[in-house]
């Protein structure tokens, strides 16, 4: 009976103390480049003794890993970290789920060591709740040099030029735009060609500040206008397309374009493409000087007496050190959120990226991503997506009705 309450006991030890070191980590890197990024941080929790259970969901835009999350959060088994960005972490702050971050952040120094944009999205009631990864751009542009040469165009930096580019690219015979049928990446496109439209006050007032009027005006009947027209430019394969096979399009000289966020880099960098050669990265067309911002966040779910919160805020410690800071962001096409990381080993695109972010954030030009669950909050943005989804694939849509049909969907939601 001693001996098998002794055994009993000795198991339950074995398994808090695996619990204590276990690492369950929810996230959607599954592209290879993603994955290639994420593996880095993999292997630095391992070497520190942690074990890591990879909990990769995926679907770009992570909507999928989401909902998977939305499950076991609701059944009371939660992962240890999760992916989360934007205006979900105040939303699970709020329900009472996240671990208080705010010991390390302070013994780190976070406060110093991030811009404002970047720790005010972090906290929740002024502790912090999340840690930064990095921060993407959103609205660029990625072109095939080769192609480009041989049609004797210009790379487009306004619509106009843009549809003037694509057509004489069709008309030789290539694909001009590489596109995906996930709403996430309609959205994608529908977000630079709004913020080529509206200019950045009015794209605030629409996505952030859910202006009713600005939504159904005529300038929101414009943008459908224009986002309608780059139909012309999509192939009938693009349904079901994930949106790392249209960048590999682009790399191999499939496709002459994608409107991505810099998330495409980490692909071209992962399948030894080099920036400058073999694919250019450009601002949006009509974005130039606007810089659309996503910024990676993990969470960290409240465990039973907490045990786990050493693991979790070996892991947030980790994220914010310089070395995974580097290698990783380097990887993935990201900038560090760290402002110390020298950038002297970092590709061209990432050093015109670091640029755009200093003189953008000097002229209050810094715009939140709206696919990227950046500028609102998930119930608004899906119903938006609804809208630019449903508008983008009914070949006879009318932008009149969109814009209006726009505005509905954002009241439907608030
Ligand atoms: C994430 C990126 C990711 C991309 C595609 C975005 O929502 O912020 O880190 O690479 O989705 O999966």
């Amino acid at each position: 009976m001693f001996v098998r309450l002794l055994s009993l006991l000795s198991m339950m030890c074995f398994s808090i103390s695996a619990l204590a070191t276990e690492l369950e980590v929810l996230h959607w890197w599954t592209s290879g480049g993603e994955t290639r990024s994420a593996q880095l941080l993999k292997s630095m929790m391992e070497e520190q003794g942690f074990s890591w259970k990879d909990f990769a969901v995926a679907g770009g835009g992570g909507e999928s890993a989401m909902l998977v999350l939305k499950a076991r959060a609701v059944s009371g088994n939660p992962p240890t970290a999760a992916q989360i960005k934007g205006h979900d972490i105040q939303e699970w702050a709020k329900l009472g789920f996240l671990t208080n971050l705010d010991g390390v952040a302070q013994q780190d120094q976070w406060d110093a060591l991030l811009p404002d944009l970047v720790s005010d999205l972090m906290k929740y009631q002024g502790k912090y709740v999340a840690v930064p990864v990095n921060i993407h751009r959103a609205n660029w542009l990625w072109a095939n040099p080769a192609i480009f040469h041989k049609v004797g165009v210009d790379y487009p930096s306004t619509l106009d030029e843009f549809f003037v580019a694509a057509d004489a690219i069709k008309a030789a015979g290539y694909l001009p735009l590489a596109h995906g049928s996930e709403s996430w990446q309609d959205v994608t496109l529908f977000e630079s060609v709004a913020l080529a439209v509206l200019g950045k006050e009015k794209y605030r007032k629409a996505f952030v500040d859910l202006d009713m009027d600005t939504l159904s005006g005529e300038q929101m009947v414009a943008v459908f206008r224009y986002f309608q027209k780059f139909r012309d430019y999509i192939d009938p394969e693009a349904e079901g397309r994930e949106w790392f096979v249209s960048t590999s399009m682009v790399g191999n000289g499939e496709a002459a374009m994608q409107l991505m966020g810099d998330w495409a880099k980490g692909e071209f960098t992962a399948t030894g493409k080099v920036a400058g050669k073999d694919y250019v990265c450009l601002p949006a067309p009509g974005t130039g000087g606007i810089f659309s911002y996503n910024i990676d966040s993990f969470v960290f779910f409240k465990s039973p007496d907490g045990i786990q919160k050493e693991a979790q805020e070996a892991l947030a410690q980790s994220i914010m050190a310089k070395p995974f800071q580097k290698e990783f962001n380097a990887a993935k096409g990201s900038l560090p959120v760290r402002t110390d990381i020298p950038l002297d080993s970092f590709d061209r695109c990432s050093k015109s990226s670091v640029s755009a972010y200093k003189q953008a954030h000097n002229h209050d030009n810094l715009v939140p991503s709206l696919s990227q669950s950046m500028a609102t909050t998930t119930y608004v943005l899906s119903a938006i997506s609804d809208v630019v989804t449903n508008f983008f694939h009914d070949p006879f849509s009318d932008p009149e009705k969109a814009a209006d049909r726009l505005a509905r969907a954002v009241k439907a939601a608030l």
